[in-house]
């Protein structure tokens, strides 16, 4: 189906301009010189995505914005502007634009935000789909451009029959990831078996994955098969990967090379048709690296890789996943379900959430058992689940601790003088935004890139620290 595409912008020569541009991309194009022009087009027409400027005569291109979002929310906006303030980006985004773009446009810019902003209103029709007949803990909740990229990324992936190597922070949700790969693929119809490598003790996970003839070992009374063989005909989900021996890593390999298995204890090859996924909360490069994970072993798994991105990456999340969570915990709890508060959801919207989505699912349970009303404010949050809490646990291994576990006082100083390590992280992180703003000249995408952060994200950041709009560079009109 050919998109298309509603330009509004009050000079005839930029709708010309645009026009060209995406008509020879293979969009269809609709024109409006004005706000009220362009909600006139949209009652007649059909568009899929509009590109809007901000500065027109009459209504203007913020006013418009906010009409078009609230009559058709799954029509996707992308702003343009002459003189961008990063207050008129920060309105924009709350109501809801899809991209903001700075005149001088350039074409390739143009094209990327458009194919970016259809492919993600495409995608939260289609979450919907994919969610219908889940159970509770399988449906998978996410409106952030980044987590619906990785849903995209992961249908795209389970067609084929690639090895997928999952990475990501504790709780950010690997496990869904890697049962939605196996739902989406082509053997969905088949087992799903998983096995936790770093549950397993060391000399029992050969016989574990590979399955064992009796008296292999003590205790092994009887010939069992192993988890390869029950995923014959399906997927094979090794989660913890890192945590795997050398033997195990070596003899994983040579059942991914080979397509053979043989038990422990036993010479007889075994055919086995299995699809690998494998999960790793740690960086196995530097395992690599460091010699714990063998690199042809490696280079196998991270044919397609997956990264699920930690909650503080996408704040925008948490509000559709805590009222999610409000509703499965009150139900099985047999509770009434509480209103949380907008005051309530920013404040949980605000917090690091070092345990990702499993500390979150953790205190929305606790705030929905312990609450004393039918509404859960703010108040509320602050009172049952303390900042920095760790109610969702960080796996072993998982974080960084190692590096500060040497001794060195500078970061204690810092942590100090702020009088704790939440203002002191808050100093760091309005510094490192401002250094970034200046050396943007002030191009808030830009400064996003610099900072590895999602765009949205920075604005939210901005606000909170109320930091000094700066003109961008090159202001001026022109298109
Ligand atoms: N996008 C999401 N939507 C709904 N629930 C989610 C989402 N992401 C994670 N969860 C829930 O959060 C919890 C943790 O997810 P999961 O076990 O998949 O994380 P993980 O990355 O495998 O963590 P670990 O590294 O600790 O094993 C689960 O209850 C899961 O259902
Ligand atoms: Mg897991």
């Amino acid at each position: 189906m050919t998109s298309r595409v509603l330009i509004v912008d009050d000079e005839k020569n930029i709708r010309r301009t645009l026009s060209l541009v995406l008509t020879s991309s293979g969009y269809e194009c609709l024109e409006a010189e004005s706000g009220e022009a362009a909600l006139t087009v949209l009652e007649n027409e059909v568009a899929h995505a509009v590109l809007l400027d901000i500065g027109l005569p009459g209504q203007d291109g913020l006013q418009t914005l906010d009409a078009i979002r609230r009559t058709y929310p799954s029509i996707a906006v992308i702003m343009i502007s002459g003189r961008a303030t990063i207050q008129d980006a920060l309105e924009a985004t709350k109501l809801g634009a899809f991209d903001f773009l700075e005149k001088p446009l350039s074409r390739d810019r143009v094209l990327l935000a458009l194919r970016n902003a259809l492919q993600v209103s495409a995608l939260e029709t289609e979450i919907d789909r994919i969610n219908a007949g889940r159970s509770d803990d399988r449906i998978l909740i996410g409106e952030s451009p980044t987590f619906l990229r990785l849903l995209e990324t992961a249908r795209k992936v389970a067609r084929t029959q690639a090895t997928v190597l999952i990475t990501g922070e504790s709780g950010t949700g690997k496990e869904l990831i890697a049962r939605f790969v196996h739902e989406e693929s082509p053997r969905a119809n088949g087992p799903f078996i998983e096995v936790n490598c770093a549950a397993i003790p060391e000399d029992l996970i050969e016989s574990e994955l590979f399955g064992c003839v009796r008296g292999a070992y003590t205790g092994a009374d009887r010939a069992r098969e192993g988890k390869f063989e029950s995923a014959n005909g399906g997927t094979l989900f090794l989660d913890e990967v890192g945590d795997m021996s050398a033997n195990a890593q070596a003899k994983v390999l040579r059942a991914l090379q080979e397509r053979v298995i043989e038990r422990v204890g036993e010479s007889v090859s075994r055919p086995v048709d299995v699809r690998i996924l494998a999960a790793t909360n740690r960086n196995l490069e530097r395992e690599v690296e460091e010699g714990r994970f063998r690199e042809d072993l490696f280079h196998r798994i991270h044919v397609v890789p997956l990264e699920t991105p930690p909650l503080r990456a996408r704040p925008e999340d948490v509000e559709r996943l805590a009222v999610h969570f409000a509703h499965v915990y009150a139900k099985r709890n047999g509770l009434p379900v509480p209103t949380l508060q907008r005051a309530a959801l920013e404040r949980l919207a605000s917090r690091s959430w070092p345990g990702n989505v499993r500390e979150l699912r953790n205190a929305i349970e606790r705030l929905v058992i312990l609450s004393p009303g039918p509404e859960i404010g703010a108040g509320d949050v602050s009172a049952l689940v303390p900042e920095h809490s760790r109610a969702g646990s960080v796996a072993p291994g998982s974080t960084t601790s190692g590096s500060f576990a040497r001794r060195n006082d500078g970061p204690l100083a810092l942590v100090r003088e702020h009088g704790g390590l939440p203002a002191a992280r808050d100093a760091f992180e309005r510094l490192a935004i401002e250094a970034a703003l200046d050396e943007s000249g002030g191009n808030v995408s830009e400064a996003a890139r610099l900072l590895g952060v999602e765009r949205s994200n920075l604005h939210k950041k901005i606000s909170k620290y109320a930091l000094e709009p700066r003109p961008p560079r090159g202001t001026g009109s022109g298109a």
